[in-house]
């Protein structure tokens, strides 16, 4: 039976396909770590923006406390830490760009598939997941926060060939049926990123408010969100100019959330 490695990691090749300005950027790549979101939050604080990126990730963690399966040398696992003058209240809607920068980085590659974005920020096709981001502030004062951005996207995992294999997960691999260079997906999506995040700052969120809907998995559904223990139950309108996820209960009343775990009845079925 024919073996074909994955393309390895490489800085170089990270780097020699970043944009201009960002040629420069430390970037810390490891063929093993316990968590790339980790490592860069016990990094000395400075002021440079660090990425980081690893083979195999020995304790990858997902939202909610959940374990994120981090297996060797197939997927991304990248993170990005950024000194960003703002309080950590002024930054709630960086994960939803994080989302459409990762989404728009993928398109970017060539890749058209219909992949959407469920709120706040995990790429989904077909109701499988692809990615996952998390997104982890840490205070350094009343105006400024460490901001560490992690990012796990299935690539080249044959999903129909592992363990784990379960109908809620899939990979670039599965959708499109290609291999990947990880190399040329990780330095787009920090290019995508980091204009992004960049625009943001400067324009706040209301353009990317506009765009949201065009990455809207949710838009429509009936949803079920829970919430520190109570769950809430409607259907979902999209999102407001704050990027919270705005719900319509069975009543007409209209709740806007800022974070919970989502659930949706018709994912099964659309
Ligand atoms: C989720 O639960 O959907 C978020 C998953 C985030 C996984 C990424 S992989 C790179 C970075 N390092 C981690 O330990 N987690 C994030």
């Amino acid at each position: 039976m024919d073996i074909i490695p994955f393309l390895p990691l490489k800085a170089a090749v990270i780097r020699s396909h970043l944009n201009e300005r960002l040629s420069n950027i430390p970037l810390h790549l490891f063929l093993e770590v316990d968590s790339t979101n980790h490592y860069l939050k016990n990094l000395p604080l400075d002021t440079d923006t660090h990425i980081c990126c690893a083979e195999l990730q020995t304790q990858g963690r997902g939202r909610f406390g959940r374990n994120w399966h981090s297996p060797e040398g197939e997927n991304i696992y990248l993170s990005c830490r950024q000194v960003i003058n703002r309080s950590l209240s002024q930054l709630s809607t960086l994960s939803m760009i994080t989302g459409m920068a990762v989404l728009t980085a993928l398109k970017n590659c060539g890749i058209h598939q219909d992949i959407r974005i469920k709120w706040p920020n995990d790429l989904l096709w077909n109701d499988k997941k692809l990615c996952g981001i998390l997104m982890e502030g840490i205070i350094v004062s009343e105006t400024q926060v460490q901001m560490v951005t992690g990012i796990g996207i299935n690539v080249n995992s044959d999903n129909t060939k592992q363990l784990l294999s379960n109908r809620a997960w899939c990979s670039l691999y599965d959708i499109t049926g290609r291999q990947f260079d990880r190399n040329l997906l990780i330095a787009a999506i920090i290019n995508t990123l980091m204009k992004f995040v960049e625009e943001f700052l400067e324009q706040g969120f209301s353009t990317f408010r506009q765009r949201w809907e065009q990455f809207d998995y949710f838009n429509g559904k009936e949803i079920t969100l829970m919430q520190s223990g109570h769950s809430i139950h409607g259907q979902a309108c999209g999102i407001n100019d704050q990027g919270q996820l705005c719900l319509r209960d069975k009543t007409g009343h209209m709740h806007f959330l800022w974070s919970g775990d989502t659930t949706s009845r018709g994912a099964d079925s659309s």
